[in-house]
This record gives C-alpha cells, sequence and structure tokens, in this order.
C-alpha cells in the first residue's frame, strides 16, 4: 500500500476555491473540497487531457471545461453518458490541517496533459 503524501499548503486554497491542483506522487492530481469531503483524482481529463482543476463545480459534478464531460467527484463516474471514462481516483483526508493524499495502489501509469494545452500554456503547463 502506498504512503500517505502530506500537503500542508494547500489547505486554505482548498477551502477557499474548493478546487486545487497539486503534484505529488509524481501525478498531477485535482482536489475537490464538496460537503466536508476532500476527493482527488487524476487531473488530466480522460476524454483529451484537458487540466479538470479548470472545470466548473455543481454540487459533486465536475464539468471539463473543454468539451463539457462531467463526473461525480465522489464516485468518479461519468455523468450523461455510457462510455466507460471514469476518474482515476486517489484516497485524500485532512489531518492536523494539513491535506493527506494517497495515490491508488491500482492507477494506471499518470496521463500527461494533452499536448494542445501545453503548447498554449507553457512547457508546465499548469498555469
Ligand atoms: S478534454 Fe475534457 S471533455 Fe474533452
Amino acid at each position: 500500500m502506498s504512503d500517505w503524501h502530506r500537503l500542508e499548503e494547500v489547505t486554505d486554497e482548498l477551502h477557499g476555491r474548493g478546487i486545487v491542483p497539486v503534484h505529488v506522487g509524481g501525478r498531477d492530481v485535482c482536489l475537490v473540497l464538496h460537503d466536508g469531503e476532500i476527493h482527488a483524482f487524476d487531473d488530466a481529463c480522460p476524454h483529451r487531457r484537458w487540466p479538470l482543476h479548470l472545470g466548473t463545480l455543481d454540487g459533486p459534478v465536475l464539468q471539463c471545461r473543454a468539451h463539457t464531460w462531467e463526473w461525480d467527484v465522489r464516485t468518479g463516474e461519468l455523468q450523461r453518458m455510457r462510455a466507460p471514462e471514469c476518474l482515476v481516483l486517489h484516497e485524500a483526508r485532512e489531518r492536523d490541517g494539513a491535506v493527506e493524499i494517497r495515490i491508488a495502489d491500482d492507477a494506471p501509469p499518470a496521463r500527461e496533459l494533452s499536448e494542445l494545452w501545453r503548447a498554449r500554456h507553457g512547457a508546465a503547463g499548469r498555469s
């Protein structure tokens, strides 16, 4: 079982914005705070790998900014479509004022953000 990664610097931002990108365990992860629970999943959209942290939240439903696909962040399931393009979920919790994330042991290799995105927004692709 993988270790918990402790991220002390994102707690305030997550409580303020409700959605925050982080880089942890060698992958880009999107954090969402909903109903007092922290949800963590790979930040690259399963469709064309656009950053999910730029999407919009409506309750537990996150809509990707690029082509409006939607997922329930609690389950990772795609909404309104039948394609099995689920989010890659990770464990997340808040302990002693810090966010902690444990990358799923069965997570597939991390996907890079789309080449189009990186070309438009720089090599890091995180701005
Ligand atoms: S890249 Fe997210 S819906 Fe297409």
